[in-house]
């Protein structure tokens, strides 16, 4: 297989949320690469999200774990990668705070068992190679009122989540710097879009209106967030694949903040108007729960180094992008089945069922 084709790209992850819009991306884009997806298959991993382009003649799907070292090293000895884009990791933070131990597993040991082998393999021949490292602004810490995280904004995690994302972009540096392993980090935003399971904010609170279920909002509803359409996403990450430079960090965000009220009330219009309801009726669904323990209270990411460097801005606008989530989710009924029957059930009424 070595030398067959132009790059062979290991991407973890790629079943999940973000990695699947990576994977189709790639393949898409470059038939002359190997896809080559490494992936648990979680609760979060989902082939269902990569239909499409499964039997595409440059794309392998390996169901594996990155904390499994032989494996990885193996995997690395076998295809000589000339590049990772790393995403696979525990993602949600309400998990986090139920289990921590999880996110130390795969977000810092397997991102360190992914470093080891690239350093193994690497070795000698590092010109040319890139380890790519998905993270997220929540490294950051929280903001007040005012004020944007920029690449040099001091890391301040304080979620379980957050600390082990935090740890695992260190190592990526702390390996650059002492074996010479090319790497990227960038740190992007909060995404949505298509094949989000609904435990995050969007996606779950779409399931519910379907559903005619309660919208469980945290604390005051006033906690802020930055959105991100995930096409625009992996766009980015395309861009910064090719285009970036090795040892540096860019931040990736659409200047798109959001009250997580107001962002619910605009999501419970698009619905009304959507399921074809009368006007206010997935509002009267809006309930006030328990607040999130240690709640980052605002995120905003200044992608300005991203779009001057390398000339990315995100294509959709806000309105636009949560219009064809909303879209997606109503014309992929099965897909929604598939992901919430089976253990969905218990975490949902776990999380949600003892707060008032
Ligand atoms: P996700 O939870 O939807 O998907 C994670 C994927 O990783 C799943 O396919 C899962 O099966 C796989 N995985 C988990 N543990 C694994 C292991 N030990 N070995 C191999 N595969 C494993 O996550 P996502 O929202 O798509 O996020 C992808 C990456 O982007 C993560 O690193 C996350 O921290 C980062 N990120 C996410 C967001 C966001 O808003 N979702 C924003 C910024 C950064
Ligand atoms: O900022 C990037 C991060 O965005 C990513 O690194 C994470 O992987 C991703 O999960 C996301 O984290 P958040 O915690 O911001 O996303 P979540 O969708 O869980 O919550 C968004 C906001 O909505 C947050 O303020 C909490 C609130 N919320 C969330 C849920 C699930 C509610 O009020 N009710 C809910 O039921």
């Amino acid at each position: 297989m070595a030398g067959t084709y132009q790059k062979k790209i290991l991407i973890t992850g790629g079943a999940g949320f973000i990695g699947s819009h990576v994977v189709r991306r790639f393949v898409q884009e470059y038939p002359n690469y190997l896809i080559y997806n490494l992936d648990k298959l979680t609760y979060a991993g989902n082939l269902e999200n990569l239909k499409d382009i499964e039997t595409s003649p440059s794309y392998r799907f390996e169901k594996g774990d990155i904390c499994d070292s032989d494996l990885v090293s193996e995997l690395f000895h076998q295809m000589q990668f000339d590049g990772v884009i790393h995403l696979a990791a525990e993602s949600h933070v309400d998990r986090s705070i139920e289990n921590p131990l999880e996110f130390i597993q795969t977000n810092i040991i397997g991102t360190v068992s992914l470093l080891n082998a690239a350093r193994e393999n690497w070795k000698g021949k590092e010109s040319g190679k890139l380890f790519y490292h998905i993270s997220t602004d929540e490294v950051y810490g929280s903001l007040g009122d005012t004020g944007l995280f920029t690449e040099t904004t001091p890391y301040d995690p304080r979620s379980p989540y957050s600390a082990s994302k935090a740890s695992s972009d260190h190592f990526v540096r702390a390996y650059e710097n002492t074996y010479g392993i090319p790497a990227i980090i960038s740190n992007c935003s909060n995404n949505y879009g298509p094949n989000h399971v609904p435990e995050k904010l969007i996606p779950l609170f779409i399931n519910n209106i379907k559903n005619n279920q309660s919208l469980p909002v945290y604390g005051d509803g006033k906690y802020t967030r930055d959105w991100l359409y995930v096409i625009d996403h992996a766009m980015a990450i395309d861009l910064i694949f090719h285009k970036g430079k090795p040892g540096g960090t860019y931040n990736i965000g659409g200047f798109n903040e959001w009250k997580n009220i107001d962002l619910i009330q605009l999501l419970c219009k698009i619905m009304d108007e959507k399921l074809g309801r009368e006007k206010g009726t997935s509002e009267k669904l809006i309930t006030y729960i328990t607040d999130r323990p240690g709640h980052d209270r605002r995120y905003a990411i200044d992608s300005t180094k991203i779009s001057q460097e390398l000339g990315w801005k995100p294509s959709v606008n806000f309105e636009e992008g949560l219009e064809k989530t909303v879209d997606w989710y109503l014309a992929n009924e099965e897909w929604l089945q598939h992901v919430t029957s089976g253990n969905y059930q218990k975490y949902y009424d776990k999380m949600y069922l003892h707060r008032s």
